[in-house]
């Protein structure tokens, strides 16, 4: 199938390079000359696992073409994915600049309609006015891919999501993703929209709810490792989104939060869950400040190491990620802050006033106290006893993603802090060793 691919972004490009992988001849388009000449050299401009990899297989093999938007005087294509960004606007509704101009490009270019396939997030009930206002053959198709996994995760995904059309459009859209086993749904348009507002809401708010168990945790001394232990064997529960930490960020859950929570006042109702989910998720990021204070007293003037600034382990993205929030509040109180992650290189990234260091050790090296934000494999496996030698007292560890063991770090000396890790609990379980978790990102699980 002839399939074209508006805007390659970290969906779109993931999205053209998969098309092409399953067989069909894709043409991905953006605005950014500098991104399509990454492109095609097998470069995207951002990290994802293994997907410079397959760009570079699948434009080898002539499978997938790279155009700037400006050379294109006429598009031919039978399903066009439309997979530009919706940022958040100071309301907290969605902008729909990009998704309007990449609508009008395409009614304007197109040889003959073809059918949408709307991958941006929008409102539940954006798409059905869109598609009337330009005339489109028009599907909501939203995509449900984890930076870092993206690729796995458009190769499996849990399902295809299908909301709108008429029955042509939906077989169309189904043949193109005929190499896919996934279950579809099909549904209207405004329904497809809302399962992925639905998604990432709950989402958020199975964090927020094992934050708020973590911060019950220490206030009663229980212990949040143990707590998860005992509810995630629970079928109806499961393991996963129940790690407790500094909270949720990224591009796509604040975003989604707001504009869900944007659209339901618009439309008289007051969605209470999400509002206390958004306000457990600010609340967490306030910890680590908390917990140097406790330590430190006044943090003005002290040397504090950051380790991680990307949202989450397995990208370079730190868009509305914990970690920048933190920085800003250090600075703030005049902490003097070094920082470090093994992806996010760029020291423009930081606000003004702090210093990226090159390594975890040249960041720790002379810091009282250090946040980790970002639970990436490699800090569980530093040097910590060395690196203990390196720090000041009170060498304080506020472990923001409990990635950390605290027995065996409090053994080295240092005073551990985790999120839920029972800080006023009694060292000994009754009648046994208390077993040292940590998390582990590249297992998904809590290991001993
Ligand atoms: C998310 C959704 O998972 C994906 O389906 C959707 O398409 C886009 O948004 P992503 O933003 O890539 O994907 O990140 P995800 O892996 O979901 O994590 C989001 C944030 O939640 C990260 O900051 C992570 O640190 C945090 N998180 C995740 C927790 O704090 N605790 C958890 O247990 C899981």
């Amino acid at each position: 199938m002839k399939v074209a691919v508006l805007g390659l972004g970290r969906v779109g490009a993931v999205a053209a390079a998969c098309l092409a992988e399953a067989g069909h001849r894709v043409l991905g388009i953006d605005v950014d000359p500098r991104r399509v000449r990454s492109l095609q050299k097998g470069r995207a401009d951002f990290f994802e696992p293994g997907l410079d990899q397959l760009l570079r297989v699948v434009l080898a093999a002539g499978a997938l073409s790279l155009k700037r938007l400006d050379e294109m005087d006429r598009l031919d294509a039978e399903v066009t994915l439309i997979a530009v960004g919706t940022p958040s606007l100071p309301s907290g509704g969605p902008d729909l600049s990009s998704v309007r101009a990449a609508l009008g490009w395409l009614v304007e270019r197109a040889l003959r309609p073809p059918l949408v396939l709307m991958k941006s997030t929008l409102p539940p009930g954006t798409g059905q006015s869109l598609r009337d206002q330009y005339r489109l053959r028009y599907v909501a198709n939203p995509e449900f891919l984890r930076e870092g996994q993206a690729v796995h995760d458009w190769r499996q995904p849990d399902r295809i999501v299908l909301g709108g059309g008429d029955r042509r459009d939906i077989r169309l859209a189904q043949q193109l993703y005929a190499n896919l086993e996934a279950p579809f749904v099909i549904t209207d348009i405004a329904t497809a929209e809302m399962i992925k507002y639905a998604a990432n809401a709950f989402l958020c708010t199975k964090i927020s709810f094992i934050n708020e168990i973590a911060n019950l945790c220490d206030h009663l001394g229980a212990d949040i490792d143990d707590v998860v232990a005992g509810i995630a064997l629970d079928p109806r529960i499961g393991p996963s989104f129940l790690r407790a930490g500094i909270g949720y960020g990224g591009p796509c859950f604040p975003k989604d939060v707001r504009a869900l929570g944007y659209l339901s006042a618009l439309n008289g109702y007051s969605c209470d869950l999400l509002r206390a989910t958004i306000s457990v998720n600010n609340h967490q990021r306030l910890l680590p400040i908390q917990a140097l204070r406790q330590g430190l007293g006044v943090l003005s003037g002290r040397e504090i190491a950051i380790l991680g600034l990307a949202f989450k382990p397995d990208t370079d993205d730190i868009r509305e990620g914990p970690a920048l929030e933190i920085v800003r509040l250090l600075l703030a109180e005049g902490a003097r802050v070094r920082a470090y992650d093994p992806m996010v290189r760029k020291g423009e990234a930081l606000p003004e006033g702090a210093v990226m260091a090159p390594s975890a050790q040249e960041a720790l090296a002379g810091a009282q106290a250090l946040v980790l934000c970002t639970e990436w494999e490699e800090f569980s496996r530093l040097d910590w006893e060395s690196i203990r030698h390196t720090m000041l007292p009170p060498y304080l560890v506020f472990d923001g993603r409990n990635a950390l063991r605290p027995e065996g770090l409090r053994r080295l000396g240092y005073h551990y802090v985790g999120v839920g890790r029972g800080r006023g609990r009694n060292e000994k379980a009754a009648g046994g060793h208390r077993r040292d978790w940590a998390w582990s990102a590249g297992l998904g699980r809590l290991v001993e």
